[in-house]
């Protein structure tokens, strides 16, 4: 499946056509990135002299595969751990246990100049351009930049492989003359993902590249990324609050919640069948152009406060803010479940209570529940207790 081009907001079936691309990835070639079982930790600080040093569990044990050429898009909701992922995988902290490949090297304990050569092939867009743009210089020195640190080339070459790289985000030529302050927010990220471009990687991490931008240049930024996709071959963790705009871009969603990944599987059927509450949840939250549809959807509610990583709730992370909780959700961390449709969930509504087996949870209704929040076990065939 090929994610389809489109407006932001505006929601479209993928269609049958648009395969060829994803399935045109040489088998043999190791992914362009592959996370297993990545944690990662933060000691607090003491809160007073003699009080304990907390643990913050930013990431508890992630794994996820980015095919070469294709989108993987991450969701959730502020402080689930996206960013730490997209550090964890530019190896700009270190992780407190797990694997990390890109492009098949084993980079979890790399350093150095090893480091920095793997490093060509994963490059990062931030939310704020100016993260990677140097405001005191022309646009044509920062893009340049890694073409001199990471191509070791001359000026003149540099000059023309900036030219061109302008051309290939939309950007006249003489835009590389100008500061970053006098371009706008689009313009700006154009010219963050040319420079980001410039190494030739095979990856690029974008962390909400399009979440400071109004909705029109948002979809003018996400078909240039397209573009760039078909254009080039490269690879993308393309990070976003909203599932309405990673679906367009995305072969492949996960969806995080709490340092996890609750749900991964291709856009369309992440999209259309969620599987977990919480893919529910946020989708919920997202406009549906079809009045009709909109009417017909079941609404789940995402109540609360995501619970503090230093204390995550026992069992299923999710029970204290799920609608459909039972008791074994709060004892039992939940397996992963496979769906018909090729969803990896963890969610016990697959095998208990309902039983849904792979079926999308906007089935049931939150008042179906089998149990209430921190009630008791009470739902019809809950098994659990
Ligand atoms: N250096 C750090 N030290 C301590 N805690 C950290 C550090 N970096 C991140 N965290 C914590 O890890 C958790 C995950 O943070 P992260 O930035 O990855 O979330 P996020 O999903 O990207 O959120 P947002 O959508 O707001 O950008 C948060 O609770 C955050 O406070
Ligand atoms: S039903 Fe249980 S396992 Fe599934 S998301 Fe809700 S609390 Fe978690
Ligand atoms: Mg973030």
């Amino acid at each position: 499946m090929n994610p389809v081009r489109t407006t932001i907001g505006t929601a479209q079936p993928a269609t049958g056509t648009d395969t060829a691309a994803a399935t045109a990835t040489p088998a043999a070639a190791a992914p362009a990135a592959r996370l297993v079982n990545v944690v990662k930790e933060y000691r607090l600080r003491r809160s007073s002299l003699f009080g304990r040093r907390e643990v913050l569990q930013a990431v508890g044990g992630v794994s996820l595969t980015i095919a070469r050429g294709e989108t993987l898009g991450l969701v959730g909701e502020s402080g689930s751990g996206k960013s730490t992922v997209a550090r964890l995988l530019m190896r700009l902290v270190e992780p407190t246990a797990g694997t990390i490949e890109i492009c098949g090297t084993d980079v979890t304990n790399l350093r150095g100049r090893a480091l920095r050569q793997v490093r060509r092939n994963a490059q990062m867009v931030f939310q704020d351009p100016y993260s990677s743009l140097d405001p005191l210089s022309p646009l044509k020195e920062s893009i340049g930049e890694p073409l001199r640190i990471h191509r070791r080339m001359g000026r003149r070459a540099r000059a023309d492989r900036v030219g061109e790289l302008l051309a290939q985000v939309n950007l006249r030529q003489q835009y590389g003359d100008r500061y970053p302050n006098e371009l706008s927010g689009g313009q700006l990220q154009r010219a963050a993902t040319a420079r980001a471009l410039a190494a030739g990687p095979e990856l690029l991490v974008l962390d909400e590249p399009v979440s400071a931008l109004d909705v029109s240049t948002q979809a003018q930024v996400i078909n240039l990324l397209q573009d760039l996709q078909e254009e080039l071959g490269v690879a993308y963790l393309f990070i976003a609050h909203d599932l309405s705009v990673v679906r367009h871009i995305s072969h492949q969603i996960a969806v995080m919640y709490l340092g996890r990944i609750v749900e991964i599987g291709p856009a369309d059927q992440v999209y259309e069948r969620p599987a977990h509450p919480y893919t529910a949840a946020l989708l919920s939250a997202v406009p549906v152009p079809d009045p009709v549809r909109q009417r017909s959807q079941t609404k789940i509610p995402l109540r609360g406060d995501i619970p503090s990583p230093t204390q995550p709730p026992a069992g299923c992370r999710f029970h204290t803010r799920c609608p459909f909780a039972m008791e074994i959700c709060r004892e039992q961390d939940p397996p992963p479940y496979r769906t018909p449709a090729g969803v990896t969930t963890y969610c016990h509504l697959h095998e208990h209570g309902p039983r849904l087996a792979g079926a999308p949870v906007t089935a049931l209704r939150p008042a179906e529940a089998p149990a209430h929040v921190g009630g008791k076990a009470a739902g019809k065939g809950d098994d659990a207790a």
